[in-house]
């Protein structure tokens, strides 16, 4: 069986088909192809956008879902593990979502079962269905070939930061990357990039670079991943945008967000036409039906 584990499985071809697939998907189309699936919902850390248009997404597709529910109202209390809740579940659903802190939780589950294991987020690591609507909403609006995208906040924990930059060395993309030193790309991430050959800027203010960009991805510092709060606290705030500073972007500059966001986009952006993230969380619905269609 087929695992989405990170976006670096991911060819060209492959993002383009699923994303050819959304497109038929992007209004209700009473095609219940699907009637007996059931989708394994496994969530060890809260979601909001993912775990529920996951389960959008099956039910428009004539499936449903089992939902291990809250940690604490689980077996994992227990002290059971993560690879004998996934053993379990799997004998229960035909294919199983699974978001938990630890970087590698997803594929160490795909070690352990026979349905396909998709990766809803693992810690700091990837998120790499997020990725595929981000692509998805990006070739909605300023379209893939020729892209130069600014991607601004928490590069070092973001993991839907880690999945869009190497998916996105599959297309013409400049990336130009913007955050405070401590919270730059991780090494690892940044390797991938340059063994792909990707065209990519680092940097530390956002004025310099924004007027050049056609997407601006604007990312939340991960305040749950700090080891230190004194060390969140001395960032928070720091990488933000607001309506005045959009004055030096280009008129049609599609700002980005995975969601959800605390105080890095002023709601006054909400207004204008640069504004794409609620389309963005609204395609997760489509994208993930072709994904499912495409695995099940
Ligand atoms: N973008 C995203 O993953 O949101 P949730 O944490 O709400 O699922």
């Amino acid at each position: 069986h087929d695992h989405v584990l990170t976006a670096k499985q991911f060819s060209r071809a492959d993002i383009e088909a699923v994303l050819d697939r959304a497109a038929d998907f992007d209004r209700p189309t009473g095609d219940t192809r699907h009637t007996d699936s059931l989708l394994g919902l496994l969530f060890f850390e809260p979601s909001t956008r993912t775990k529920m248009s996951f389960e959008a997404a099956i039910k428009r597709l004539g499936g449903d879902v089992l939902d291990m529910g809250s940690v604490d109202s689980s077996s994992v209390t227990k002290g059971e593990s993560l690879a004998d809740t996934v053993r379990v579940i799997e004998g229960y659903a035909d294919a199983l979502v699974l978001r938990h802190p630890q970087q590698g939780a997803a594929k160490m589950a795909s070690e352990f079962v026979d349905v396909p294991v998709i990766n809803a987020g693992d810690g700091a690591g990837h998120h790499p269905t997020q990725t595929l609507l981000d692509l998805y909403s990006i070739r909605e609006n300023a379209g893939l070939d020729d892209l130069t995208i600014g991607i601004m906040g928490d590069l070092k924990y973001g993991r839907t930061v880690h999945s869009l930059a190497q998916a996105l060395t599959n297309f013409d993309a400049t990336q130009h990357f913007v955050s405070p030193e401590s919270l730059a790309l991780p090494p690892e991430v940044r390797y991938d990039l340059d063994e792909a050959g990707a065209a990519v800027e680092e940097h530390t203010e956002l004025a310099g670079v924004l007027p050049e960009l056609d997407v601006l991805y604007v990312t939340r510092i991960q305040r749950e991943r700090f080891p230190d709060e004194n060390e969140y606290r001395a960032v928070a705030s720091a990488y933000g945008i607001d309506r005045s500073m959009l004055e030096d972007a280009k008129d049609d500059l599609s700002v980005m967000h995975p969601l959800p966001r605390v105080d890095e986009i002023d709601p006054a952006i909400d207004d204008t036409d640069h504004a794409t993230y609620f389309d963005q969380a609204h395609n997760g619905v489509p994208v993930r039906m072709a994904l499912l269609d495409s695995l099940l």
